[in-house]
């Protein structure tokens, strides 16, 4: 087989064979041909899309271009959650305990944060002592144990997505509804469960601006799993506006710990219990919907998800200290309120603009080799639909550097629109695809 025929193969519209797909990912991976081929090649898939079939050759070349985790030592159906990333999605550490609680055994591995988005290692590290790295068999003995661990994606999981991923990067090519599917699925693919809850955000702060490319990337996603005997649901949801109050590494544990308590933001709860109640259905512990979502409010209730959290943590090393108003968690050394210079409903809060926000303070990275400061981001005061008089706080901003302030004041009230009038929320989840 050819490089250049099958760059030519695509350039041209016409669909690769399964074997062509096999070739390319293979020699991605091997490093057996230049960065501009493989160049050419993405923007050809580009611009001329691929197939199903295409699709999932690519997802399931890619998950097998390196290890996979064999997770079958580990009792019952194993069910995985994904998040295409928002800002302040913290939803990961809420489902993972309340699956867990269920009798869902949990082996997820995460990311890390880039750009105005959070990632799940980055929140779990900056509880004190939470290690991120275990050695597999660490990790698959944690799951035996205490049903969740958590882990920062390893070295040799899907090199080719790696690379190519890299290459897509600074070639203007990601933002292609195949290659995202097939990157994102050969991921889950390789981490080795069997059932796959896909949470599709839509709105300002997601990758997918529109409900409908949303869609499409959902339906690609569910067919590629299918493809590759896993059962999938993806819910579309919404992230116009951030999740929960806070945005930060720190802040956004603490408002876990809060959901986790029964005093958490109530949209945060609702998409954690229907996300977690897809992954009962998924793991055979409830048949239905409505039955799973009760079990989930009453561990909720109970106290039973916090303490599957606590073990976590515990198991992983980290520390919480309850007995103070922090947690023991990081914490800024400037706290400053932004105040509204105007009355008004609030009708729209960028969900871009606040991860930006939060990124600027040092939460997130512009870079995958910055680093973060776990303790500072924004915690919000009022969020859409909220009625605000000009002089009342809209957020903190928690920082550890006075000078970034401004910038951030300035960009936060940008965040916010007001209106005389009120205007309708749009729904948290928008549709659910299986
Ligand atoms: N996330 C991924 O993992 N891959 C993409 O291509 C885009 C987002």
């Amino acid at each position: 087989m050819n490089v250049i025929e099958i760059i030519t193969k695509k350039r041209d519209g016409l669909e690769m064979s399964p074997a062509e797909i096999e070739f390319m990912v293979q020699a991605i991976s091997a490093g057996s041909i230049p960065d501009y081929q493989i160049s050419a090649w993405a923007m050809a898939v580009y611009l001329q899309g691929m197939s199903d079939a295409e699709t999932t050759a690519l997802a399931l070349a890619m998950a097998y271009s390196g290890e996979v985790m064999d997770l079958s030592a580990l009792e019952g159906i194993k069910v995985d959650k994904h998040s295409t990333g928002g800002v302040g999605d913290k939803t990961t550490m809420v489902v993972i305990p309340l699956a867990a609680a269920a009798g869902i055994p949990v082996a997820k591995m995460s990311g890390r944060g880039l750009g105005h988005t959070g990632g799940t290692i980055d929140k779990f590290e900056s509880i004190p002592g939470f290690k991120v790295e275990l050695s597999r068999e660490e990790f698959i003995a944690q799951v035996d144990r205490v049903k969740a661990a958590v882990i920062s994606q390893s070295g040799n999981l899907v090199p080719a997505d790696k690379k190519l991923y890299a290459i897509r990067d600074v070639t203007a090519t990601i933002e292609s509804i195949p290659l995202i599917a097939s990157s994102i699925m050969s991921k889950k693919i390789a981490a080795g469960a069997q059932g796959i809850v896909l949470d599709v955000k839509t709105g300002q702060g997601a990758f997918m601006k529109e409900q409908e490319q949303a869609l499409r990337l959902a339906e690609t996603m569910v067919r590629i799993g299918r493809g590759a005997g896993r059962q999938v649901v993806a819910l579309i949801t919404d992230m116009s506006q951030p999740l929960g109050y806070c945005v930060g590494n720190a802040l956004e544990v603490k408002e876990s710990i809060d959901l986790l308590q029964g005093r958490g933001p109530k949209d945060l709860e609702a998409l954690c219990i229907e996300l977690a109640a897809h992954m009962l259905i998924l793991g055979g512990k409830s048949d239905h919907i409505e039955t799973a979502r009760g079990k989930l409010r009453d561990l909720l209730v109970s106290g039973a998800a916090l303490a599957k959290f606590d073990d976590l943590v515990v198991a992983q090393g980290g520390h919480l200290q309850y007995d103070l108003p922090g947690y023991g968690l990081p914490q800024a050394s400037i706290k400053e309120k932004v105040f509204a210079e105007e009355s008004g409903y609030i009708t729209k809060l960028d969900a871009m603009k606040v991860g930006h926000s939060a990124m600027l303070l040092g939460a997130g990275r512009e870079k995958l080799e910055d680093q973060i400061d776990p303790a500072v981001g924004i915690e919000l005061v009022k969020k859409r639909g909220d009625y605000v008089q000009a002089g009342e706080p809209l957020a903190i901003m928690h920082a550890n550097r006075r000078e970034l302030l401004p910038p951030v004041c300035q960009l936060l009230l940008e965040s916010f629109q007001l209106s005389d009038t009120a205007a309708n929320n749009p729904p948290l989840i928008y549709q659910t695809v299986t």
